[in-house]
C-alpha cells in the first residue's frame, strides 16, 4: 500500500504556550523525543534485560495459544467486558509471589499511583510524602482533597517532627498552604485524622533507598498507613527480586505497595498490593482503573510469564547485582565516588550542576558509543543536574569500566 504525504497546516499554538516552550529553549531544558540509537544501554529501566528476552516472548506466545487467546485487545474496561481470565491468573500469581493478600493490575505505574492516591485519600486525611517522590505520586495526591506535606528526603526525624507538630495542631493552615500541593481546606481534629506516609524503595533520580526499618518504626509509633512505591526495586532487591519490603520481610507492616512492570520486568503495567478490602475499594473508586480499557491478554500474559521467569531464572538478577558491585568498585578506583549519590541500586547518578555542562558531558560519552542520559532541571532541582547511569544484567564489566573512565576524563 502506498502512502502519500501531503502538507497540512494546523492551528498554531496560543502565544502563552509558545512562550513556555521558548523559555525551555532559553534554559537549555527543552525536552525532545530521542531517536533509537544502537549505543550500549546505560539509560533504560530494562534492568534484567527482560524486554528483549526471547524466552519470555516465546513462552507468552505458547501460553496464549495453549489457552486459546486469539484476541488482540481487552475490548473494554475491566468492569464491563475487559476482565479476561489471564487477569485472575496473573493477579493470583503476583499476590502469592509478593506475599500479599491481593494484587490489582493497573495499566501503568502512573495510572496505579494516580488512581490509588486520588481515591484512597479523603478530605480531612493527612499525607506525608518524601520530597523526591515521583510525579505520579504527587499528581495522585493533588487530585485528592487531603492535606499533604513533604518531608526532607529520607529524613525520618523531619517526618516525625511534622507528625508531632500536626498532632499538636502546630502546623497552621497557612503553612500547609505554602508547602503543600493540595489545599488546606480540610483542617480538622488532628486526633481523628488518618495519616498516610508514602515513599519509594529506590528513588528514580538518585537511586538511593530509605532506611525501611526506621521508617516502619515511625509509622507504627504514630499509627500511620505506609505506602511504598517499589517501581525500581522489583527485580533488583529481595528474594527473586521481590522488592525491598520483602527483603526485610516487612510486607505485613505496610498498607500498600505499588509494583510497576515497565522497568525490571521489561513489559508494561503495574499492580497495587494490599488487603482484599483495599482491592475491592480500588475497583470501586480508583478512576484510572475504572474509566479505561484494560490491558490486552497478551500484555497481561507477558506480566505473568515475566514473574514466572523471576522465580525460575535467577541468573539475570545475580548478574545485575554483580554489575552494581563492579560499578561501585570502579567509582572508588577512579576517584569518582564524591560526585555520585550513594546507591546500591541499578540507578547511579553523578551530580554535574548546570544543564549545559551535563548535556555536554553526556554528548561526549554518547559519541564514544554509550547511551547515558543527562537529567536536567526542572526534572531535578537547579544545581542537582546529573548524569544518570542505569545498570543492567547484560552490561559487561568492560563496558562499565570504560564508561566510568570516560566520565572521569570529562568531569575533572
Ligand atoms: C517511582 C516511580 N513510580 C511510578 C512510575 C510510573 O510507572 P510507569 O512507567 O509504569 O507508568 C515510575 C516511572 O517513571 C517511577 O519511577
Amino acid at each position: 500500500m502506498a502512502f502519500f504525504f501531503t502538507f497540512v497546516f494546523m492551528k498554531k499554538l496560543p502565544n502563552n504556550l509558545k512562550a513556555k516552550l521558548e523559555a525551555r529553549i532559553m534554559n537549555n531544558a527543552l525536552r525532545q523525543l530521542p531517536k533509537p540509537n544502537g549505543l550500549v544501554d546505560f539509560a533504560s529501566n530494562d534492568y534484567l534485560g527482560f524486554s528483549k528476552s526471547e524466552s519470555i516472548f516465546n513462552a507468552v506466545h505458547q501460553y496464549l495459544l495453549a489457552n486459546n487467546f486469539t484476541q488482540n485487545g481487552a475490548t473494554g474496561s475491566r468492569l464491563i467486558s475487559g476482565n479476561h481470565s489471564v487477569y485472575q491468573e496473573a493477579e493470583n500469581y503476583i499476590a502469592q509471589f509478593h506475599q500479599s493478600e491481593s494484587a490489582l493490575i493497573f495499566n501503568s505505574g502512573y495510572d496505579a499511583n494516580v488512581g490509588f492516591f486520588s481515591s484512597v485519600l479523603q478530605k480531612g486525611d493527612l499525607i506525608l510524602y518524601d520530597e523526591l517522590c515521583h510525579a505520579s505520586i504527587r499528581d495522585g495526591i493533588q487530585l485528592s482533597n487531603a492535606k499533604s506535606y513533604k518531608f526532607k528526603h529520607n529524613d525520618f526525624e523531619d517526618l516525625e517532627r511534622l507528625i508531632l507538630r500536626f498532632k499538636k495542631n502546630e502546623i497552621t493552615p497557612d503553612e500547609v498552604q505554602q508547602q503543600s500541593i493540595t489545599h488546606p481546606d480540610s483542617y480538622r481534629d488532628s486526633q481523628l485524622t488518618t495519616i498516610y506516609i508514602v515513599t519509594e524503595s529506590v528513588f528514580s533520580m538518585d537511586g538511593d533507598c530509605p532506611n525501611i526499618e526506621e521508617l516502619i518504626a515511625v509509622s507504627e509509633k504514630y499509627n500511620c498507613y505506609l505506602v511504598f512505591d517499589e517501581a525500581h526495586a522489583l527485580g533488583v532487591f529481595g528474594i527473586n527480586g521481590s522488592g525491598l519490603v520483602q527483603q526485610f520481610a516487612l510486607q505485613e507492616k505496610v498498607f500498600a505497595r505499588i509494583m510497576t512492570f515497565g522497568k525490571g520486568l521489561g513489559c508494561h503495567g503495574a499492580a497495587v498490593l494490599g488487603s482484599q478490602e483495599l482491592k475491592n475499594y480500588l475497583v470501586n473508586f480508583a478512576r484510572s482503573f475504572i474509566y479505561t480499557t484494560g490491558l490486552s491478554p497478551h500484555a497481561v500474559a507477558t506480566i505473568l510469564v515475566a514473574y514466572q521467569q523471576l522465580e525460575t531464572e535467577q541468573n539475570n538478577i545475580h548478574l545485575l547485582r554483580e554489575n552494581i558491585i563492579h560499578f561501585n568498585q570502579q567509582k572508588n578506583v577512579l576517584g569518582l565516588k564524591q560526585i555520585f549519590v550513594r546507591s546500591k541500586s541499578a540507578i547511579q547518578s553523578a551530580i554535574i550542576p548546570g544543564n549545559e555542562k551535563v548535556k555536554w558531558i553526556a554528548k561526549q560519552i554518547q559519541e564514544k558509543g554509550f547511551d547515558v542520559k543527562p537529567i536536567l532541571s526542572p526534572t531535578v532541582p537547579e544545581g542537582q543536574e546529573r548524569l544518570r547511569f542505569c545498570l543492567h544484567a547484560f552490561n559487561s564489566k568492560e563496558e562499565i569500566t570504560e564508561v566510568l573512565q570516560l566520565l572521569s576524563n570529562f568531569v575533572f
